[in-house]
């Protein structure tokens, strides 16, 4: 790895095999699978062993060259129907990162043009969008850097770092070069109830690679933002509509709002890969719905009353009018509207 601020990577095919850190046990253990087929993966996937938009879709990707393997060696003259069968069951293991679809679409995209065993072109596709997810994180860690002033604080929401993509992260990679710019004087993380990726994964992605973080309460926001010590709220993006809206982890609407009354600046930071024109406006997003345990539950145990039900949408979405930028590998779009939008991903 090239630098002290970037050693962490998740998800990395060697020895013909997919390598996941499992990133349920967290921080406490470093922990590793190595799902034997595409079923493993969609289970990994749906379970948290890998999350994040992007390392979805990476992961995905590497999925089908599994199930590409496994449906070539039972039938090498009929691979390409039950392999396809095989893709649209990864792509239902969760519904709001986009990024899991698009990768997808690129590995159906490129089975007609194939002849004998479809293996090593699946993995030389799912290797290409690894790295170009990284590249595309290191462009938009510059871009977004670029636009933070000096001596500024700043917040950010779930994990967005290496773990949660191919490597160095969307808002965290623009955390990680701004910090490499000498241009943060402070680094929040809120916890992100249910799940804590705050406080189990962007911390122990921050501190290991040596960039100091405080880590405050979700309910700590407002209060936050009210002491003047943070002047932009960065985050991710699982889905940007065609219009803006950003659906992000649940919590993150709540962190804009606030922002948009205190007068701090909200900076979405996604790949394009994350930007979805098919659907208009966030309200079409689909929102994964989780299990009631996730809340009232903590690491197994129970902290909440005895027969208390609970409502667990993942994810929420942000107006694009709460938005002062998103960055993209593409470029950056001040106070995003659909025809903003639109000229991007033209
Ligand atoms: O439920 P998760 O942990 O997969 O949710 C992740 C997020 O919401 C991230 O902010 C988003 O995927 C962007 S990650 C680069």
């Amino acid at each position: 790895m090239d630098d002290q601020h970037d050693s962490v990577r998740a998800v990395y095919w060697s020895d013909d095999a997919l390598h996941l850190l499992d990133q349920r046990r967290l921080p406490a253990e470093e922990h590793w699978l190595t799902p034997p087929d595409c079923r493993s993966v969609a289970a990994a996937i749906r379970d948290m062993v890998v999350r994040g938009a992007p390392a979805i879709g990476i992961a995905a990707a590497y999925g089908a060259v599994l199930a590409a393997r496994e449906r070539y060696r039972v039938d090498p003259g009929n691979w390409r129907d039950p392999l396809r069968r095989d893709l649209e069951m990864l792509r239902q293991a969760r519904p709001t990162a986009v990024n899991l679809a698009w990768a997808l679409e690129h590995v159906n995209a490129s089975l007609g043009g194939l002849q004998g065993d479809p293996e090593a072109a699946l993995l030389a596709l799912a290797q290409e969008i690894h790295q170009q997810d990284v590249a595309a994180n290191r462009r938009m860690g510059e871009l977004g850097a670029a636009l933070i002033g000096a001596g500024s604080g700043v917040l950010t929401h779930c994990n967005t770092g290496s773990l949660a993509t191919g490597g160095y992260g969307t808002a965290l990679g623009v955390i990680r070069s701004a910090w490499r710019h000498g241009k943060l004087n402070a680094v929040f993380a809120d916890e992100t109830r249910p799940w804590l990726q705050g406080a189990r994964l962007t911390a122990w992605e921050l501190v290991r690679d040596a960039i100091p973080v405080q880590l405050v309460v979700d309910g700590a926001v407002a209060h936050l933002m009210q002491s003047g010590r943070v002047q932009w709220l960065i985050v991710g993006s699982d889905r940007i509509a065609a219009n803006g809206d950003v659906a992000n982890k649940i919590g993150t609407c709540t962190a804009a709002v606030v922002a948009h009354h205190y007068g701090i600046k909200v900076m979405v930071v996604a790949p394009a890969s994350t930007v979805d024109l098919r659907t208009p406006c966030g309200a079409d997003i689909p929102i994964e719905q989780r299990s009631a345990a996730e809340v009232l539950q903590l690491a197994g145990a129970p902290v909440a009353a005895s027969g208390a039900g609970a409502w667990n949408p993942a994810f929420d979405v942000t107006p694009a009018a709460l938005i002062e930028v998103i960055v993209t590998e593409r470029g950056v779009v001040q106070r995003p509207d659909t025809e903003k939008m639109a000229a991007l991903m033209s």
